[in-house]
């Protein structure tokens, strides 16, 4: 299920390698984010890039224009097929990306972090930002794709809203993805507010990012097969439902 992809959270080359193996055909890719990253480095993601599979790098990239351009370069060089950058660094940085990312023959999507999910209204205040949440989310969203990026990362309370907002052309990414297949499997979970697979893709998301349910389970292929029949058993009248509602095609 190209729409699938799967959160490497774990700190081996080896258990992720195992599980990219496991998961092959069920998931239509494999998220790497800082913290397999740091342990293992690059030649993980171009070992996964050289086996065929999609890579999205998820480091979330905030520095000067600059030198985000490279990483994506670098990124890019690796064979990754999505990576992150903060929107929040400013339209200079999101277009810096954005252009060297188009340089590639193979070119990687950009997709922008709006606000983490780790952040409410009142510590966004503190950080100095005197709107409320949504807006900014909303504000960040704008400047990413005015940019020239490919798309957002969006937490499931925001799916529906950005893309109707957006419109159909941005990848919108989701993580915070939650269900009947995985009830009890994540104790102490941090996950706020959730949608299951089907709800996420439903709302607006283009693909769906989903970790402790799949790689904490006993059987994470099980859990993985079991998220990717509840994508495909959507029925084709729900595709676009909500985003007809909101007066787009
Ligand atoms: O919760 P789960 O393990 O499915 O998380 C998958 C991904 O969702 C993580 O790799 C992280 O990037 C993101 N996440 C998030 N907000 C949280 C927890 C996880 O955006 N509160």
């Amino acid at each position: 299920m190209d729409q699938l992809l799967v959160a490497l959270d774990v700190d081996t080359r080896e258990r992720a390698l195992e599980l990219a193996d496991l998961l092959r055909g069920t998931a239509g890719g494999f998220k790497i984010g800082s913290r397999l990253f740091t342990s293992e480095g690059p030649s993980l993601v171009a070992t996964l890039a050289d086996r065929g599979d999609r890579v999205f790098l998820d480091l979330k990239y905030h520095d000067i224009p600059t030198v985000v351009a490279e990483a994506v370069r670098a990124a890019a060089r690796l064979g990754t097929w999505m990576l992150t950058v903060h929107a929040a660094g400013g339209r200079v940085m999101l277009e810096a990306a954005a252009d060297a990312a188009r340089q590639r023959d193979r070119r990687p999507l950009v997709v922008g972090v709006t606000v983490l999910t780790s952040l409410d209204g009142a510590e966004l205040g503190r950080l100095g930002v005197d709107r409320a949440l949504p807006d900014q989310v909303d504000a960040l969203a704008d400047l990413a794709t005015a940019a020239g990026l490919d798309g957002v990362v969006a937490s499931p309370r925001e799916v529906e809203r950005l893309r109707a907002r957006l419109g159909q052309a941005p990848t919108i990414v989701t993580p915070g993805i939650r269900g009947g297949v995985d009830a009890g499997q994540t104790g102490g979970d941090d996950q706020v507010r959730t949608l299951s697979a089907a709800e996420a893709v439903s709302a607006g998301a283009s693909y769906i990012v989903v970790g402790r349910p799949i790689i904490a389970s006993p059987d994470p292929l099980a859990s993985a097969r079991a998220i990717a029949r509840e994508l495909d058993a959507r029925k084709p009248q729900e595709t676009g439902d909500r985003r007809q509602e909101a007066g787009e095609a």
